[in-house]
């Protein structure tokens, strides 16, 4: 028995910021933003939109495409640590917005491995109990925690919402084959948000206004993304006794297209079957992985049968990876 993917589902608000809108805000350019991190332009929410928001538009296609109603989903998991509120959780008030009440819904936080800790966690409740349908979702809304006054982050991330639903494989073959999760912590402060939290909550005294936004030595997380986005490629796919050829398509996690390159290029994974939308979207986090997934699925690029590997690395640091056949 496998727990396969039923259905995905995306949601980018509609507003667009472009390499040249932030030419005009900070000490940048399109074609040191276009060479160095392969992003052109990102999706910003409107006053009228919020996490919740974004994150249930996802879950209504992803519920559309696998043709469940909301009242059959056990379970809710969003992968984000930009929730609308700090209580409750981001999954409660998405459940909320579908009316999903016979599910229990909760919140992790991985950074941009949200969603793969959030597949392999429901992955673990199905294989459980087969009868099970999950709902996961990778969504951040980044802009509010981005200093649009520091060059060396806020022209890197952007806000978006993915989801797939969850239950039992038609068969054997179809589903998750392989899924690793981890995490190392040595390092955290490379990649942080210092304030805001319990230790540093919001108008403490002497916190300057720059520890409450995304802090990131860019050079030195870009390192340890490459390696450990290998790595943990290799583990699931010597788990499940394949190898990077047999791939047919590749998802990471879309942090920088040279990161994507590097690994794919380590793994020995071809550009063709590599899915990249960096260049619209910039890092959405923990959505960036759901939102390629669902794009390309809705494209016809994933056929049933595909082998699919998807692979992330966030704050933490955390990384993790699936292999699934579609
Ligand atoms: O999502 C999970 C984790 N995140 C990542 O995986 C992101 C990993 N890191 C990266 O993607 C890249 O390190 C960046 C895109 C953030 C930066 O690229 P880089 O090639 O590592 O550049 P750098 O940080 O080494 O900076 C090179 C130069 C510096 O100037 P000096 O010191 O050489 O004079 C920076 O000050 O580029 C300068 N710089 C900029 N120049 C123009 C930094 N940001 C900008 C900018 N525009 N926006």
């Amino acid at each position: 028995m496998t727990a396969a993917i039923l259905g995905t589902g995306s949601y980018l608000p509609k507003k667009v910021l472009t390499n040249q809108d932030l030419e005009k805000m900070v000490d940048t350019s399109d074609e040191w933003i276009t060479t160095r991190s392969g992003i052109k332009e990102r999706r910003i929410v409107s006053e009228r939109e919020s996490w919740s928001s974004l994150a249930t538009e996802a879950a209504k296609k992803a519920l559309e495409m696998a043709q469940i109603e909301p009242e059959e989903l056990d379970l809710i998991i969003a992968g984000t640590f930009t929730p609308d509120l700090r209580l409750p959780s981001g999954a409660c008030l998405v459940q909320n917005n579908l009316k999903a009440y016979n599910a229990a819904a909760f919140d992790l936080a991985a950074a941009c491995t949200g969603f793969i800790y959030g597949l392999t966690v429901a992955e673990k409740f199905i294989k459980d109990n087969p009868n099970i349908k999950a709902l996961v979702i990778g969504a951040e809304v980044l802009s509010p925690i981005t200093n649009w006054e520091d060059r060396t982050t806020c022209v890197l991330f952007g806000d978006g919402a993915g989801a797939a639903v969850v239950g039992k494989g038609e068969k054997k073959e179809k589903g998750i084959l392989a899924s690793y999760i981890g995490s190392d912590p040595t390092v955290w402060d490379l990649l942080c948000v210092p304030g805001g939290g319990s230790l540093h909550p919001l108008f403490k005294k002497g916190v300057p206004k720059e520890e409450y936004f995304i802090k990131m030595k860019g050079n030195e997380v870009f390192k340890y993304a490459v390696r450990y986005m290998e790595e943990v490629a290799r583990i699931v796919l010597e788990k499940a006794g394949y190898s990077p050829k047999d791939i047919d398509w590749f998802i990471p996690h879309q942090a920088n297209i040279r990161i994507i390159n590097m690994v794919a290029k380590k793994l020995g994974i071809p550009q063709e079957k590599v899915f990249v939308n960096i260049e619209k979207y910039g890092n959405t986090s923990a959505a960036t992985v759901p939102i390629a997934l669902d794009e390309a699925v809705r494209v016809g690029f994933i056929k049933p049968g595909n082998l699919i590997l998807l692979d992330a690395f966030g704050g933490g640091f955390t990384y993790g990876a699936i292999l699934l056949r579609w």
